[in-house]
């Protein structure tokens, strides 16, 4: 499975740094909705789920975290660590997330509004419909 990770430029100065992201630009879609989970407990595994349709970014902005992501026939585990690189996730793409830092701001990029009728949540169904 090919994982796409983004290298999102840096603007850094003795002030400090900076990132910017551009919808088309080097985010390769129209964003149309921004999330962010911080306070997540240490031992807490989340997300186990996949969308049919939704694409996503998924940024450390601090902090970091684990991902597994399952395309159906392989999974990957992907840290991010790095506040500029951007995951992507494309659609009919199991993910879960955990070992997040106490610090973790983990924000998500995506290109359509929040439909639950858009996730797959059971695994099972998940292999048939990427297969
Ligand atoms: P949930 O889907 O459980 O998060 P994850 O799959 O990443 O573990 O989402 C937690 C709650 O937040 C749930 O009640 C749905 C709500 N939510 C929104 O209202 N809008 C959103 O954009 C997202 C991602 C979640």
């Amino acid at each position: 499975m090919e994982i796409k990770l983004i290298q999102l430029q840096m603007h850094g100065d003795e002030r400090g740094s900076l990132v910017a992201l551009e919808q088309d630009k080097n985010i390769p879609f129209h964003i149309k909705r921004v999330y962010y989970m911080f306070s997540t407990k240490e031992s807490v595994r989340r997300g186990y789920h996949a969308h049919k349709e939704l694409k996503q970014v998924a940024i450390a902005v601090r902090g970091s975290c684990r991902f597994l992501l399952d395309d159906s026939k392989e999974r990957v585990e992907v840290l991010l660590d790095n506040p500029a690189q951007g995951l992507v996730i494309e659609s009919f793409m199991w993910r879960e997330m955990y070992d997040f830092s106490d610090d973790c701001v983990l924000m998500v990029l995506a290109d359509q509004l929040y439909d639950e009728s858009d996730y797959v949540r059971d695994y099972e169904e998940f292999i048939k419909l990427a297969g």
